[in-house]
């Protein structure tokens, strides 16, 4: 990668997000009081393995004696369930439209893991309207209390629904693969995260690596040019080795990390996990659970 700014697309999200008077920017996660953990799992690529490091990553948290909740964000293009060989009945766009409660779309995958699954092929849901968001959100705070962890599967790209998802995170994950164009995709998103969102860190995991230090190349790329050009930090967090296994599991609905706990790819989840839950979470203050999402309703915003 060259150490121009690789993208000097004007990113046009026209939103007031993190300004002042926006009422969004009183809310951002660190408000939240919550003692749950919350992840998103995001990229600006598709495709580059979110759904199964978050799928894996999950499994393994269980296997660490978390409870483990994951939201299958890609709203308009949810696969998680497909992924688990899961086959739920209501889904998100239930909770959206008011017919369902959060809780009565929860199903349980492998390890015991809590799910809340997303439809797929209802475009509507790609572009949420504030109500629904605040739908959403208000219901999923009822939740969180209830474990130990939240993963947040995103959709690709940059898009509004995706940014919400991330901001409304502790930690975001950003995951990359050695392919030149995942790189510049990850830089763009960092800099709407940079940018738009003011965010100051995030997690860089490098995926489908054909050894440990393709993953710290990869990293060191992507650094090179976010520290010269962007306010935010990235850490490296780690790598998971491209396996066939995955892909197999897959093709049989089942996760690796069940189906084959010793192949290469499971023993990187697991030590990932491992690593992770070591790692402190991002500063949360004290207080009453759920403050966030009270906040934003009792002011109707
Ligand atoms: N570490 C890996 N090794 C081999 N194949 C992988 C790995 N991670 C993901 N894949 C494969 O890549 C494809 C895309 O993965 P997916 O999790 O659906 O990505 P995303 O959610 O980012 O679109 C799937 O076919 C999956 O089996
Ligand atoms: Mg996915």
């Amino acid at each position: 990668m060259s150490s121009k700014d690789p993208s000097n697309k004007v990113i046009s999200i026209n939103r007031r997000r993190g300004q002042k008077g926006d009422p969004f920017a009183l809310n951002t996660r660190r408000n939240r009081g919550s003692k749950a953990r919350v992840i998103a799992i995001t990229s600006g690529k598709g495709g580059v393995g979110k759904t199964s490091i978050v799928a894996n990553l999950g499994y393994a948290f269980t296997k660490l004696g978390q409870k483990v909740l994951i939201l299958d964000a890609d709203l308009g293009l949810g696969n998680l369930d497909v992924l688990l060989g899961l086959a739920p009945k209501y889904n998100l766009s239930h909770v959206i439209t008011g017919e369902k409660a959060i809780e009565d779309i929860l199903i349980e995958g492998p390890g015991q893991m809590k799910i809340l699954p997303a439809s797929s092929g209802i475009q509507e849901l790609t572009h949420l309207t504030r109500d629904q968001k605040i739908q959403i959100f208000t219901q999923l705070d009822s939740l969180i209390d209830s474990v130990d962890i939240l993963f947040i599967d995103t959709a690709a790209g940059i898009s509004a629904n995706v940014m919400d998802f991330n901001a409304m995170a502790q930690e975001i994950v950003v995951v990359v693969s050695p392919e030149p164009t995942s790189i510049t995709d990850a830089y763009a998103l960092m800099k709407v995260l940079s940018l738009k969102y003011s965010e100051k860190v995030c997690k860089l995991l490098v995926n489908m690596t054909t050894r440990p230090e393709e993953g710290r190349e990869v990293f060191r790329q992507l650094h090179l040019v976010t520290d010269r050009f962007l306010d935010i930090t990235s850490e490296y967090l780690g790598c998971i080795l491209y396996d066939e296994k995955v892909t197999k599991g897959v093709k049989n609905q089942k996760i690796v990390s069940e189906l084959y706990p010793d192949t290469q790819a499971s023993r990187c989840f697991k030590d990932l996990a491992r690593k992770l839950s070591h790692m402190q979470p991002g500063n949360l203050p004290e207080g009453g659970s759920n403050l966030f999402w009270r906040h934003l309703v009792q002011n109707n915003l």
